[in-house]
């Protein structure tokens, strides 16, 4: 079980719900709750992913959460993800000693497998934004047959780790860049994730377009063949 609460220095994880199994923390949080509220566990039965996927991991292997937003109105919330990549690749790289990259626009990746995805949902005038992060997985432990191979912090560096402190880190980061969204804009992570674009340079295909990615344009959108766009599914070519 994961005992963050002593460890939270920010408003993130405030007030915090901690379920020992749920089908998904998507669902624990709503339009009742505040910003930073906060809903873990240590499994689900039903993990939500991207695209209807679902998103799995055995109990007590991953970091598997989800934190409430109140983005101003008509802020791009479909930014987000990018957001949090940012500070859940800076988490990973703190704690692997390795970079980490941002695959557009919702995967975190290590050594071209992917160690996080996020996924957020936007609920009345709320987002959801969820977020698992693979920390002790075995190989064995880690799904065969996703879009993109996965790894876990584990299967990279062979370490165990404690999930409290990791998440009380990714928490403050994830305050730190998301204010720095809501006063700027995505120029204020804009480097930071553009540091980090795994795609740039890749010949890929998304939506139907095929091209070379070409990186992210001040808005988020990727670039493929010198076209913007805004989401959608990326396959390598
Ligand atoms: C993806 O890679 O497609 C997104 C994965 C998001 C998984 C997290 S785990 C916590 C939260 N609850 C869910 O059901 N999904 C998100």
């Amino acid at each position: 079980m994961i005992d963050v609460a002593p460890l939270l220095r920010g408003r993130f994880g405030r007030p915090l719900t901690q379920v020992d199994e749920t089908e998904t923390t998507q669902t624990l949080l709503g339009e009742a709750d505040p910003e930073g509220a906060v809903a873990l566990t240590d499994h689900q039965t039903a993990g939500r992913g991207r695209l209807g996927r679902r998103w799995q991991a055995p109990p007590g292997a991953a970091l598997t959460f989800s934190l409430l937003l109140r983005p101003p109105g008509g802020a791009p919330i479909q930014q987000l993800s990018l957001v949090a990549g940012l500070a859940v690749a800076e988490i990973v790289e703190e704690a692997l000693d390795l970079s980490a990259q941002l695959k557009w626009p919702n995967d975190v990746m290590v050594d071209r497998r992917k160690v996080a995805g996020i996924l957020a949902e936007a609920k009345g005038g709320v987002v959801v934004l969820g977020i698992g992060l693979n920390v002790n997985q075995t190989r064995e432990q880690l799904p065969p047959d996703t879009p993109t191979p996965a790894a876990s912090l584990r299967t990279v560096d062979g370490r165990e780790r404690d999930r409290s402190p990791l998440l009380a880190d990714l928490l403050v980061r994830l305050e730190q860049h998301y204010d720095a969204w809501v006063a700027d804009g995505l120029d204020a992570v804009f480097d930071g994730i553009g540091s980090r674009d795994f795609l740039r340079g890749r010949r890929i295909r998304v939506d139907g377009t095929e091209g070379v990615a070409g990186g992210l344009d001040r808005a988020g959108r990727l670039l493929v063949g010198g076209r913007p766009v805004e989401s959608g599914e990326v396959e390598l070519v």
